[in-house]
């Protein structure tokens, strides 16, 4: 079982030449763990292109095996799963370990709970300090049992699930792609009709991916911003193929690199562009970047685009609450952008930032300490007085407190500070872009690590 506890794997960079040339970034860290869930639920077989072949996904596909998928690699990021169907799940043998991944973890509850097996949750120092009532309190409701948890809803955890599960209407307490996604994998093996209310739209891919593989879900408005979401339970989902595109969490680091390194061009192709993902390059584009979306396209259900990033000269803007679930995962490469622009980022709301693979708000506001910018935290909205122009830098190493995200962002700013940047552990990055520092060097970037 993984703990956290590796060696850790200090990182460093520093300013050097502009960045040129193309890069395509991995498949799509939510796509590709919804890839493995969707192939053992489904009959038949499911082929995956551009699978993230990042250490969260593979521990799903680890726990996918457990509960009866037939699993294997064709390739890079070539993948077939040979489902067992809703209802066909086996026993685990042992632990679930997720490492570091909490969407693995939180969406498997909502798999595994549902079904009649017994079956136990584990991961990291990160995932173990991380909040699974949200998760727990509606799969409870469907007759989920909680046979064991480790003090205050976390993992170690044990679940035991019922013969079928009970369907609900389910109003979500967070704008929580996985709370919203659990409901909706465990109302699978129900008999009726589970539906999930969202106040704020949140990332839609399971709900795209349950039509793709042959379920009815019926999306309707709710409020302003929100959604409910139907799910008709029990349908035979079939095997389906997929075509994961590039990861716009992951393409962000690249792309705000581009514009603070002075002198830079780059394309990243493929990228998704799907409007639930994007809030990073919309509030770019109001600082003025220079981001064109080029040839768009349809890949596999999403549309996706090659972005053109040029440096530009960046403008503090307000980011609006409403953004935060287009853009959750952005904030600490968006308070990096800041950081060099003229005035003030205000970003708003930000309290889901406190439950992610860190206290993302913490450390960033700490990385930008060691930095030298100038910010605040002014109750959930972090504030970034910009330098408007190269930042100072240097400073202890940041603290990325098993943040894959933390890590990156640092090492980002550190290719336009006017001293090098470090960061204590570049080791998690491969839960997400294990590609990523041969691909910044590709690009000209002077990364250790
Ligand atoms: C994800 C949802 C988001 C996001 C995470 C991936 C998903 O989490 O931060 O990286 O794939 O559903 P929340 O649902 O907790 O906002």
């Amino acid at each position: 079982m993984s703990h956290g506890n590796g060696p850790a794997t200090p990182a460093g960079s520093r300013a050097g030449a502009a960045l040129k040339g193309r890069l395509r970034v991995p498949g799509d860290k939510s796509i590709s763990h919804r890839s493995m869930i969707f192939g053992l639920l489904s009959i038949g077989e499911t082929r995956v292109e551009g699978l993230l072949e990042g250490d969260d996904v593979l521990r799903t596909a680890e726990a996918c095996k457990a509960l009866g998928a037939h699993i294997t690699r064709e390739g890079p990021g070539r993948w077939r799963i040979r489902g067992v169907g809703i209802g066909g799940l086996t026993q685990p043998e042992g632990v679930l370990d997720f490492g570091n991944a909490g969407t693995g973890s939180r969406l498997m509850m909502g798999v595994a709970g549902s079904h009649p097996v017994t079956a136990t949750f584990d991961g990291d120092a990160s995932l173990r300090k991380r909040p699974m009532r949200r998760i727990l309190d509606p799969l409870v409701k469907m007759g989920v049992q909680v046979v064991s948890e480790a003090e205050g809803g976390r993992v170690p955890l044990t679940l035991r699930g019922p013969r079928e599960t009970v369907p609900i209407t389910y109003e979500t307490p967070a704008a929580s792609a996985q709370i919203k996604s659990a409901i909706l994998l465990a109302g699978l093996n129900s008999p009726g009709r589970t539906t999930v209310v969202e106040r704020e739209a949140t990332r839609d891919h399971t709900e795209r991916m349950l039509r793709h593989f042959g379920a009815s879900v019926e999306v309707a408005p709710h409020g302003q911003d929100g959604r409910s979401i139907t799910l008709q339970g029990q349908p035979e989902l079939r095997g389906s193929d997929i075509v994961v595109p590039g990861d716009p969490s992951s393409a962000a680091f690249p792309l705000v690199a581009a514009l603070i390194v002075p002198g830079s061009d780059i394309v990243i192709e493929g990228v998704m562009m799907n409007p639930l993902r994007t809030g990073l390059i919309t509030t770019l584009l109001e600082m003025g970047a220079s981001i064109e979306a080029l040839n768009e396209r349809d890949e596999g259900g999403e549309s996706v685009a090659d972005l053109r990033v040029r440096s530009s000269r960046l403008r503090g803007v307000t980011v609006p609450a409403g953004r935060a679930p287009a853009m959750i995962d952005e904030y600490p490469i968006l308070a990096v952008a800041a950081s060099f622009a003229q005035g003030t980022t205000r970003m708003q709301g930000l309290h889901e930032l406190r439950v992610k693979e860190s206290d993302r708000l913490a450390a960033v506001a700490a990385g930008l300490d060691e930095a030298g910018v100038d910010h605040e935290i002014d109750g959930d909205d972090l504030i970034v007085h910009g330098a408007g122009g190269p930042v100072r830098g240097g400073g202890n190493p940041v603290a990325t407190h098993l943040d894959h995200r933390i890590a990156m962002a640092f090492l980002v700013m550190g290719l336009a500070t006017r001293e090098p940047m470090t960061v204590d552990d570049g080791a998690m990055i491969a839960t997400s872009f294990p590609t990523f520092i041969p691909l910044m060097r590709e690009l000209g970037a002077t990364i250790d690590g």
